[in-house]
């Protein structure tokens, strides 16, 4: 299904600057990923893009999904990006395809939008040895099987449980992640995974928020279950996919700094963003 309302817009001047990475999420869960593709690109510009506004994406339909991605992906491409990571679990599993099959060659055949997934799932191979593993995620992105089918294709022998966990971005998102009252809710849905497969020995943080939930989760996992969190082997993916792909890295502007958006308000996103990042940061309130 192709939005038709974005017709192809007229990046002429832009399509030979280079210009930012563009970075996007529905909230703070992307500055999890920034902050890994930053301390392993440190030399790129990049601009952040969180739809706070409209967070949480994870409860959302299929199609609401792909119209606010869709709508942050165009606006990212209108300020310069020539590529844009979707630093969203849910976005990837229920927008990714289909920008890039039916909305690209529309709107901008030239630009790239990459996922989380795919870097995600290429590294569990060399995590798991039982072969059993499970996803903590959103239940858009648990109710996609966007990670099951990915794996299916890659690593066949892999099995894989899932559970939602629609409280943890609500926690998160409130600065409730390091309080006692989070356990109740960080326990529960580790309890659920692992009674369903007593085999995982690796569980993959399949949002980009839950890395905010580290402590609480180590506390109630077995000591042999890996966690795998994503930031690092997006960051590694993204450093090889530019090495393989130097018409894009070409079009990558340097510099070193980092713009922050937000579609609520700019010194709100700014306060809890210092809190994600442990940075000082000035954000611009932007609508979609
Ligand atoms: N950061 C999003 C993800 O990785 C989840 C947050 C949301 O539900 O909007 O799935």
């Amino acid at each position: 299904m192709c939005l038709a309302f974005y017709k192809k817009m007229n990046y002429t001047s832009f399509d030979l600057l280079p210009g930012p990475i563009g970075v996007f999420d529905s909230g703070y869960g992307g500055l999890t990923i920034l902050e890994k593709i930053r301390e392993q690109l440190p030399q790129y510009e990049y601009i952040y893009l969180g739809d706070n506004a409209r967070t949480p994406y994870g409860s959302r339909s299929f199609e609401i999904v792909y119209e606010f991605t869709l709508q942050a992906v165009t606006r990212l491409f209108e300020m310069g990006c020539h590529l844009v990571i979707l630093a969203c679990n849910t976005a990837s599993a229920k927008a990714l395809r289909s920008i890039q099959q039916l909305d690209l060659p529309h709107i901008a055949p030239e630009r790239r939008v990459l996922g989380v997934i795919r870097p995600t799932v290429e590294s569990i191979d060399m995590l798991t040895k039982s072969r059993h593993v499970g996803l903590l995620a959103t239940i858009g992105t648990v109710r996609s099987e966007s990670y099951p089918m990915e794996i299916n294709k890659l690593f066949p022998d892999i099995k894989i449980e899932s559970v939602a966990c629609p409280m943890w971005v609500p926690l998160i998102e409130n600065k409730e992640f390091d309080n006692e009252g989070a356990d109740y809710f960080v326990k529960k849905y580790i309890y659920q995974l692992l009674d369903k497969d007593p085999e995982i020995d690796t569980i993959i943080l399949g949002c980009t928020h839950y890395p905010l939930l580290i402590n609480k989760i180590k506390k109630y996992i077995p000591q042999n279950v890996k966690l795998l969190s994503q930031g690092e082997y997006v960051a590694r993916s993204l450093a090889d996919y530019l090495v393989r792909h130097p018409e894009i890295e070409r079009k990558c502007r340097r510099g070193g700094i980092c713009n922050y958006l937000t579609t609520e308000s700019a010194e709100r996103f700014a306060e809890s963003a210092s809190v994600f990042l442990k940075d000082n940061i000035h954000a611009r309130s932007i609508q979609l």
